[in-house]
């Protein structure tokens, strides 16, 4: 049990608010955020804790490099990026924040939608640029459509609640979600995928990246969702994204609203950036004002839990 002088290490920015209550605790605060990747290997050698977001990825290496570490703090909720078995090897807790950017992220994923339904971004990129589109642009409407949702988790369930309330009919592809919980929500539950892709109008993906959905939203099952929208806020590499560009370029489905991306930061020859009608965010979803605080708060708290012995409760 340690309560002071520990080193933790920034990796990826992450509010003052939670750097504040570990400096409080008597620690050390090294901001690591413009390191590479070499002068990070470095920098975490005498490292007790590591704060990440997605930017940087916690692997063996990263880890061999850090032989004092007792904690990874991944400061939101997707763990992807960090090799939560390897730490584990090495007696490395793995923290993250599974709560803090819950409604952020929903609530990014609503605009999206709306943005996505209503052509918001190509209405107001061709107008900034002189041309008044009125006659162009014909969008779609939520009222009486059908919402799938893969994945009706903690974000999950935040969407479709609100976008229930604009009576929108809610189908959900969930294999670890009860029947009776979907009910409650609202939503029916179907037993595959497919099913969801096929009765939907517009998509939205709310799973972990893992082995099993990597790219598991593929040109067959885009193929279903005809002449609907795809929304991700989830994590790029469940999307095939040349799938993607492809069956909004070519008609299949009128739009998609992209946050997350297989690559990031995003490569500029990523054929989402080149599809019109594939609209995209720079993975901010979780970044309210808001979001951003707590979720530094609640990884410094885990981080001090961490040092003092106590159960982490998260991750
Ligand atoms: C998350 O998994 O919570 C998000 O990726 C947060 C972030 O933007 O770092």
């Amino acid at each position: 049990e340690v309560t002071s002088d520990m080193n933790v290490v920034v990796a990826d920015a992450v509010d003052d608010a939670g750097l504040a209550r570990l400096r409080q605790a008597g620690h050390d605060i090294e901001l690591a955020t413009d390191a590479d990747r070499e002068e990070l290997l470095e920098i975490v050698a005498d490292a007790h804790a590591l704060i990440v977001r997605s930017g940087t990825t916690v692997d063996e290496e990263l880890l061999d490099a850090a032989p004092e570490l007792v904690v990874v703090g991944r400061a939101g909720i997707g763990i992807d990026n960090v090799d939560v078995e390897a730490a584990t090897d090495r007696g490395v807790v793995v923290a993250n924040a599974p709560e803090s950017n819950v409604r952020a992220t929903a609530e990014h994923t609503i605009a999206l939608a709306f943005a996505a339904g209503r052509k918001i971004p190509q209405g107001h990129m061709q107008l900034k640029d002189g041309y008044w589109a009125k006659g162009d642009i014909l969008g779609s409407e939520f009222n009486g459509k059908t919402l799938g949702v893969v994945g009706l988790g903690r974000i999950g369930q935040e969407v479709a609640k609100r976008l229930g309330n604009l009576e929108m009919d809610l189908v959900a592809y969930d294999p670890y979600l009860s029947e009776e919980r979907a009910r409650q929500l609202g939503a029916e539950l179907v037993d595959d995928i497919e099913t969801c892709f096929e009765k939907a109008d517009f998509v939205t993906l709310h799973t972990p990246k893992t082995a099993e959905t990597e790219h598991f939203v593929d040109e067959e099952l885009l193929s279903k969702l005809e002449d609907g929208y795809l929304i991700n806020c989830a994590r790029g590499g469940i999307v095939d994204e040349s799938a993607l560009a492809e069956a909004v370029e070519d008609g299949t489905l009128y739009g998609a609203a992209v946050d997350v991306f297989d690559s990031e930061p995003v490569e500029p020859d990523n054929p989402l950036l080149a599809a019109e009608n594939v609209i995209v965010t720079p993975h901010i979803a979780a970044s309210s004002e808001s979001a951003k605080q707590n979720v530094s708060i609640s990884i410094a708290d885990q981080i001090l839990a961490a040092f003092e012995g106590d159960i982490v409760t998260n991750a």
